[in-house]
């Protein structure tokens, strides 16, 4: 069968990008895929987390993850550093990754640019950790973000070079686009993210959506209610794109060409049909919280399973590089 790997950071609350751009896709691709999904904890020490707070957002991400619909009856779902094979490859791999490669990495600059008094080499070789990941369960399809595209160049440039100098050892992992790959924040400028607090988050209630919609960048050429706006150009209508069904998004369009619908009607059409998504996902994460056991279940399974499929690679490449094998 076909493997699907991917990883979320447990830095901070999940959010509309999150699910849009990646978690949507899991759900897809876990019908037809053996698929690995990991809530990478080992990349979020880059940016030296408070322990407690690391131990409750692995959860709260491994919660948004279950009840955005991933199943763990039809899919692996554990916490990466459960399994220390994530780290040893990891090493292999930054044996085998050139200093020119990581130099390019624009998230490198990005990360080191928001956090400059921790300018840590984790997160240089951050994308080898992640190009480790991807290998260990030899992963033939990677869904996520379009904001990951400089790292799955680099993980396909390390494999195809393990491959060269060891043998064919991993498939050549695929990046799995969903139709939104790059969800744009509430201020209608950045990308979506935990760090720009610019977010719609997954568990918010639809009051605190409409709140955060009502101060949300639109059409800034629409200045008045009166002013006929361009739905193109408009953040909130992008937004109806992801959530909204064809006839209301033409209704919307048409009515904001023409000034008959105001923005705050428009952003409250949107407050309803992304409760409709996201109401669904508040209940059953409430219910899982309600339930530590089982969560913990979920994880530890989700672990063991995911130790065996990273230990059979292992051996594999512990033995194609010519180390010693383990007994
Ligand atoms: P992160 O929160 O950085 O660990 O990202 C987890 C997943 O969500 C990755 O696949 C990202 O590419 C994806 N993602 C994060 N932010 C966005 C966004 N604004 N639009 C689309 N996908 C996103
Ligand atoms: N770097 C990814 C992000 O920040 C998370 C990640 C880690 C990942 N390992 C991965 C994604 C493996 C896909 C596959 O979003």
């Amino acid at each position: 069968m076909v493997r699907t790997m991917s990883g979320i950071q447990p830095t901070g609350k999940l959010h509309s990008g999150n699910y849009l751009g990646a978690i949507v896709n899991w759900v897809e691709l876990q019908k037809n895929y053996e698929a690995f999904f990991c809530v990478v904890d080992l990349h979020a020490l880059t940016q030296r987390p408070d322990p407690a707070v690391l131990k409750q957002a692995v959860r709260e991400v491994a919660i948004g993850i279950l009840a955005s619909g991933v199943d763990p009856d039809k899919s692996t779902l554990f916490v990466q550093s459960q399994v220390p094979q994530h780290a040893e490859l990891g090493w292999i791999m930054t044996c085998l990754t050139p200093l020119g490669d990581l130099n390019r990495m624009t998230q490198f600059k990005d990360k080191s640019a928001q956090q400059p008094e921790n300018i840590n080499a984790g997160l240089f070789t951050y994308p080898i950790l992640q190009t480790a990941d991807i290998a260990l369960y030899r992963a033939d399809r990677v869904p996520v973000g379009e904001d990951q595209d400089q790292h799955l160049e680099l993980a396909r440039e390390t494999l195809r070079r393990f491959n060269f100098v060891y043998g064919e050892t991993f498939p050549d992992p695929q990046t799995v686009r969903s139709h939104a790959p790059r969800v744009i924040g509430l201020d209608g400028q950045a990308k979506m993210s935990k760090s720009k607090g610019n977010e719609i988050g997954l568990f918010e209630t639809a009051d605190e959506t409409m709140q955060k919609l009502r101060g949300a960048k639109t059409d800034p050429a629409r200045l008045r209610k009166s002013d006929p706006g361009t739905p193109e150009v408009c953040n909130i209508f992008s937004w109806h794109g992801f959530f909204s069904p064809a006839e209301q998004r033409a209704e919307i369009a048409a009515g904001c060409r023409s000034a008959q619908l105001g923005c705050v009607d428009c952003k409250k059409m949107l407050a309803t049909n992304l409760e409709a998504v996201k109401g669904p996902i508040r209940e059953r994460a409430a219910a899982l919280r309600d339930n530590p056991a089982r969560l913990d279940e979920i994880l530890d399974a989700g672990a063991r399973k995911a130790r065996v499929a990273a230990e059979a690679t292992m051996q594999l490449v512990r033995e194609r590089i010519g180390l010693r094998p383990s007994k």
